[in-house]
């Protein structure tokens, strides 16, 4: 009887310990939902450096996209939020599921390649998808610029062009979200107009909890 008792006791500790662990492992984001109106949109011109162009999207390119996902996330914010973009297969399923959902426009679905004086050091840097979720709306998924590219108007570019496709096909307003702490993403959308309209929390696992120091 008293090894029963025992037993009860320690069934119970595991699950107020299972509880806790399961509470200290998650954390909240924070991330915001922006929007742009498109009627009262003003495609400003798209402007590249010298040494860059625009690549539209081809269904042969889902590689090509998924390897700069991958480079642009695997060391931000957002590889935690979203683990899929902290590894590459996750960056190339992703783009596989993106490239053939229902609403996926590729109009506003670009790469950015770096085509320097030496064709043989030609690579691609920075990506954008956008997918219409509804009539009178479509998102932007995922912008990346590999980080020796960064700083150089070429996520502009990435933004402006996706901008342009989603005018092209009528598209009311394009929305995306964006995590707070991403200051950097945050001051380029508002400078391209973009306002926030809804504070979300998302709960997040962390990968493995760090003992402290
Ligand atoms: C967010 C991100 C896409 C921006 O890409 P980028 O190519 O650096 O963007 P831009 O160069 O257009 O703009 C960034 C800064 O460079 C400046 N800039 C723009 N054109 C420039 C030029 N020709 N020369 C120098 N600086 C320039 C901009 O003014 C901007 O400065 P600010 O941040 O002080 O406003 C890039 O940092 C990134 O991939 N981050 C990791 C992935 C990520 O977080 N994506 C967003 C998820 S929501």
């Amino acid at each position: 009887m008293e090894q029963l008792w025992y037993l009860w006791v320690v069934a119970l500790f595991d699950l107020v310990l299972g509880f806790a662990m399961n509470f200290v492992n998650h954390q909240y984001v924070k991330r915001y939902r922006m929007e742009l109106d498109m009627r009262r949109w003003k495609q400003p011109p798209i402007e590249l450096p010298v040494d860059y162009r625009l690549v539209a999207w081809h269904g042969s390119l889902v590689s090509a996209h998924a390897e700069v996902k991958y480079s642009s996330f695997r060391d931000e914010i957002d590889a935690q939020v979203f683990p899929c973009l902290g590894n590459y297969d996750g960056c190339h399923r992703l783009m596989s599921e993106i490239g053939t959902k229902e609403g996926f426009l590729p109009e506003a679905t670009w790469l950015t390649e770096y085509v320097g004086a030496d064709p043989s050091k030609a690579e691609y840097c920075g990506t954008i998808q956008a997918v219409r979720a509804h009539r009178s709306r479509a998102s932007i998924q995922n912008i990346g610029v590999t980080p020796f590219h960064r700083g150089r108007g070429i996520g502009t570019a990435l933004i402006l062009a996706a901008l342009l496709g989603m005018q092209h096909v009528a598209v009311p307003c394009v929305r995306l979200e964006v995590t707070a702490e991403n200051e950097g993403a945050v001051r380029l959308y508002r400078r391209l107009g973009f306002q926030t309209v809804r504070t979300i929390y998302k709960t997040v696992e962390l990968a493995h909890s760090e003992p402290s120091r």
